[in-house]
Formats: structure tokens, sequence, C-alpha cells
């Protein structure tokens, strides 16, 4: 029989080794689906594995330790990305202070804004994570600083250590979601967050067919808290869903190289574009979140956003492209575009943004999608 990997293993190594099966011969390198919610319990006592939504499945504990191995964390995984959210709201008293970035994930506000409608589940405080002086002053009388970096649309990128320092002075818990950089990009917990969360259905399955949340923790009691949570709010991942979400991880490496590559080769061509205004790109060099994005993360991501001078004049954009997707996801090996504005809770987005997500298509047909997109007119 195979030994278990040692433990000194390079990143892609271990996207590619952990999460495996047994190492028993005959058995299959992949752990296999298990469609199951019922389990053989032993008579007159408890068995581990009972049912599924108290006891997981093979499936998502494969899933679980490769995540948690490369944030440094016992991990655990939900249904969605919004209910990974949702599952760390919950652990907070009713009434609790929570300071949420302006520019973040509309689900996080509507959550929020649901909890405040229904009797101040939970009291929110939105700030602008650019000016460095409200967030230190809000997390100074916060329960739990929600960080989001970099940010979905703005790519906003906020120096995880400097509010993790000022909210342990504080007393407050801090919750990075690393959606956009994923585990390969930034480790939050190594800068002193609490919590990590990852929309998975992003570049973690990289396919858009799948949904699926994890939360990775610094302290073993709130990966158990959490579990409680999905066991009692029954927001358990599927089967599939696990599986297609370890398969797709297994690639997250070359994906990302590939993409981030493009994306900012794409990003250099927008920003000496005539009919395009300003770039968001953390890669380059005269973005305001370049410098604080080169420190903390290992790479700039694979999102991009850039301006044009209307609405309409996005739409017409993006009704022109025919390799790039019209589609509201990103993350997956096919480009997507999105006019943010167009959704509730964005008024503070230029209402010509477009938001990128770069696939792994070759760079030159997506500079010629976007370059004869760009020459079309909006009617007028
Ligand atoms: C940054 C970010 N966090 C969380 C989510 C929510 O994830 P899910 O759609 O898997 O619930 C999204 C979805 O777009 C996202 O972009």
């Amino acid at each position: 029989m195979q030994g278990e990997p040692p433990a000194d293993l390079r990143v892609e190594t271990r996207l590619a080794v952990l999460g495996r099966g047994s190492h028993e011969p005959g058995q299959p390198l992949n752990v296999p689906i298990v469609p199951a919610s019922n389990f053989r319990a032993a008579p007159g006592g408890v068995t581990e594995r009972e049912y599924s939504r108290d006891d997981g499945t093979p499936g998502w504990e494969a899933l679980e330790r490769l995540i948690g191995d490369l944030e440094g964390g016992p991990a655990v995984a939900f249904s969605s990305g919004m209910a990974a959210i949702a599952a760390v709201l919950e652990l907070l008293p009713v009434g609790a202070r929570v300071v949420v970035p302006r520019d973040s994930y509309t689900g996080l506000r509507g959550l929020l804004a649901d909890g405040a409608a229904a009797g101040s589940r939970w009291r929110s405080r939105i700030v602008d994570m650019t000016d460095g002086r409200e967030l230190i002053a809000a997390v100074a009388d916060a329960d739990l600083v929600w960080l989001e970096t970099p940010s979905n649309p703005l790519l906003q990128v906020v120096d995880i250590a400097e509010v993790a320092r000022a909210a342990a002075a504080a007393g407050a818990l801090v919750a990075v979601d690393s959606t956009f950089a994923t585990p390969l990009l930034q480790n939050p917990l190594d800068l002193g967050a609490d919590l990590v969360v990852h929309s998975a259905t992003k570049s973690i399955g990289g396919h858009s067919d799948l949904l699926l949340g994890l939360v990775v923790c610094r302290r073993p009691e709130d990966r158990a808290r959490l579990s409680r949570r999905r066991e009692v709010a029954g927001a358990t991942p599927g089967a599939l869903e696990a599986f297609l979400a370890l398969r797709g991880a297994r690639t997250l490496a070359v994906r990302l190289r590939q993409e981030q590559e493009t994306a900012g080769e794409l990003a250099r061509r927008l920003a000496a574009h005539p009919a395009v205004g300003r770039v968001r790109y953390p890669g380059l060099p005269d973005d305001p979140e370049h410098a604080r994005a080169a420190r903390q993360m290992r790479g700039f991501g694979t999102v991009l956003g850039f301006e044009l001078p209307d609405a309409a004049t996005a739409d017409a954009v993006c009704g022109a492209l025919r390799v790039i997707s019209h589609a509201t996801s990103l993350g997956g090996v096919e480009s997507t575009i999105e006019r943010r504005a167009k959704l509730p809770g964005q008024e503070h987005v230029p209402a010509g943004l477009l938001r990128l997500s770069v696939g792994c298509e070759h760079v030159e047909d997506l500079w010629a999608d976007l370059s004869t997109a760009l020459d079309v007119r909006p009617p007028s």
C-alpha cells in the first residue's frame, strides 16, 4: 500500500493529491459520490455516520480537507456561498454590530437588511473601505468586521492585517470573503482574520455547474459551531456538487495562471482604448489598489472592471459580444461580463461599469471580441 503524501508539498501538488480516498489497493483515486441520506446504524449504539445532514458525507469531507489545508484551518462546506455567509452571521448574538463594506456582494447586504427589518437581528454599519479612517473608527465599535477583498465589483483591496489588528484590539471578529482571491492568491487566516468564506460556485468549482460555499476557521470551536449551524439549518452541499467542486479545484492553479495572465493583458489593452474610461484591475501599476494587492496577494486575480460613458453604451457592448457570455456569475473557464449597476443595491457602482471575469479562452479571441464590441454605438 502507498503511504500518505508528505506534508511539505507545493500548492499545485496539494491541489492534485489531497482529498483523495483510501490508499488501499483496489480503491478509487477519487472519493466516490455517495448519494445517501441514510446509513446503517449499529443497534443499541451510535454509529459515526448515520444521517448525512448531521454527520456529513465522504465527498464534503474530502473537499473540506483540501480547502482547509490550503487556507490553514478547519473548513465547513455549505450548500452555497450565501449559506456559508449566513452561517457566519448566525454565530453572532441578536443585535450584534456588523461592519460591512459598501462595495461587497449584494447578497450579504440583502441578508443583513432582512435581518434588520425582522427586528435588529444584526445592526450593520456600511463603510467605505477605501477610507482607512472611517474603517478603523467603525471597527472600534463592532462585534464582527466583514471584509471582501478584492471586492465585487469595484475590485477594492483592504489591508486584512491592519484591520485584523484593529479588530483584535476592539475584541471584534474578522471574516473575509476571499472568493475573488481563491485560497491560492491570499490566506486571510495568516493575516489575522478569524474566518474565511469562499463561494466555491466561482473559481474553486470553475465550470459554472454548481453552487457551494465554504467557511475556513482559525479556531476549531468555530468549526464545531458552524457545522452545528449546518446541521440544524440544513444548508448542506449536494453530493454531486461536492464532487464537482473538488474536481474543479484540482485544476485551480493552472486555470488561475492562464486567466490572470489574460486578465492583465486585457486590462492593459482596455486602458489604452479610446472608448474606455477607467479600468479597475489591481494588477495595473497605476491602479489605486495595486500596492496593497502586491503586498497581500500572490497574484491579482481573474476579474477586472472597465467603465464606458453610460449604461446604454455598456449594454450595447454586452449585446455585441459573441465570445464573452453576458451572464451574472463569474470564475468559470468561460469569460463572462455584466453591468453590475443594473442590480438593486449597487447605486455606488458607476452606471457604465462592466465587470469582466476572464476565462481560459485565447487572449486574442477575447480581445477581438471586446474591441469589435467597443465600436458598437447604442441605438439613439
Ligand atoms: C464575492 C461573492 N461572495 C459570495 C457570493 C455568493 O455565493 P453563492 O452564489 O455561491 O451563494 C458571490 C456570488 O456571486 C460573490 O461574488
